[in-house]
């Protein structure tokens, strides 16, 4: 009997998932398996909005951003009984392996549906956050840095003509992989996340250094916390320390969207194949990363719980490259 495997992407949408969806569909093919798409990530497993997929279905996606099967964040995947019925979609079609692109929750969710119902299961990192322990890259990371530089450079022109100071907000939840990336590729003069909070006077003192030094505007990269306005708490919280005046950009969800890089067109087909690979040597619970160049599996319980760390020499190169 032909073997069968399905392929879903969840949690927030990322740049290269088509590519990634592409390769998975392709790659099956080619080693004999039969593919299927399931729609709007663990909701469409639990709704059966199952598509059966062939090399011509993923034509001409390679270079679309967002993904052609949907996404979706969905709570009865949370519940037991969810993924039991999501189990039992996948019985009723005789598919046992699924192969998820999505962030550290898709994968918790899927190791999940392998111990309680025995559903072999693949992750592919796709986030624009890079935050997935066991891979230096995610799908997705590459493309939103290069938007955030290129608003970056755009917003640099007007800073500069107005001699003004911008704060500009880029995504990332929890961690500062963009924010730092693009802090450092745009030449900004601070960055400021989560993982390094600076006082407000330290803040200042930089910028008005800067300023003593001829600087007439300035870039201040932010990366989004947990709470709505953190971006403009902080430019209100300078204003009032030191008088500074200046414009709030928040890029938000443009970094999510546009055609994936050639960088992640290359990782999202790579990590695709590897994933097909490690269903056809009939491995489980394994995240397909990039470690070093090179294509690796990582067990879901040795990144599970773990968050991926910046390298705090970034920083220092931030602050000694803005002088
Ligand atoms: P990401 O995969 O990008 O981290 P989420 O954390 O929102 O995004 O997870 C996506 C989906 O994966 C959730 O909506 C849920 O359906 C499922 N999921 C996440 N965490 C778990 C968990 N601990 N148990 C079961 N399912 C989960
Ligand atoms: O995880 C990707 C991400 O874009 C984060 O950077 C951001 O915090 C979050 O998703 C936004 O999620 P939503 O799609 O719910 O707006």
């Amino acid at each position: 009997m032909q073997k069968k495997l399905a392929v879903l992407t969840s949690g927030g949408d990322a740049p290269g998932m088509n590519a990634a969806i592409r390769a998975v569909v392709r790659y099956a093919i080619h080693h004999g398996f039969e593919c299927w798409g399931v729609m709007r990530g663990y909701q469409g497993l639990l709704e059966d909005d199952m598509v059966p997929l062939d090399p011509r279905s993923v034509a001409n996606i390679i270079q679309r951003g967002g993904t052609i099967l949907k996404t979706a964040r969905c709570k009865a995947f949370y519940e037991e009984e969810g993924r039991a019925r999501a189990a039992a979609m996948l019985k009723k079609h005789g598919i046992d392996n699924l192969i998820v692109i999505g962030g550290d929750g898709s994968f918790r969710g899927a190791a999940k549906l392998n111990a309680e119902h025995g559903v072999h299961v693949i992750g592919i990192p796709g986030t624009i956050d890079n935050d997935i322990e066991g891979t230096d890259y995610t799908i997705g990371f590459d493309t939103a840095l290069n938007t955030a530089m290129e608003s970056i450079d755009r917003i640099r022109d007007t800073a500069a003509s107005h001699e003004r100071l911008f704060l500009v907000e880029v995504m990332g939840r929890k961690t500062g992989f963009i924010a730092l990336g693009v802090g450092i590729g745009a030449g900004a003069e601070l960055v400021l996340t989560a993982e390094n909070p600076r006082a407000i006077e330290d803040v200042c003192q930089r910028l008005l250094r800067g300023q003593t030094r001829g600087k007439t505007s300035s870039i201040v990269v932010v990366g989004e916390a947990d709470h709505e306005g953190h971006v403009f708490d902080i430019a209100n919280r300078i204003r009032e320390h030191c008088g500074l005046d200046y414009r709030v950009t928040v890029l938000g969800h443009t970094q999510r969207g546009g055609a994936p890089s050639a960088r992640d067109r290359l990782l999202a087909s790579r990590l695709g194949a590897g994933a097909v690979q490690a269903v056809a040597d009939e491995e489980t619970n394994v995240m397909i990363g990039e470690v070093a160049g090179k294509v690796v599996r990582v067990p879901f319980h040795d990144i599970a719980g773990k968050r991926k760390q910046v390298d705090d020499s970034f920083f220092e190169l931030v602050d000694i490259l803005s002088t």
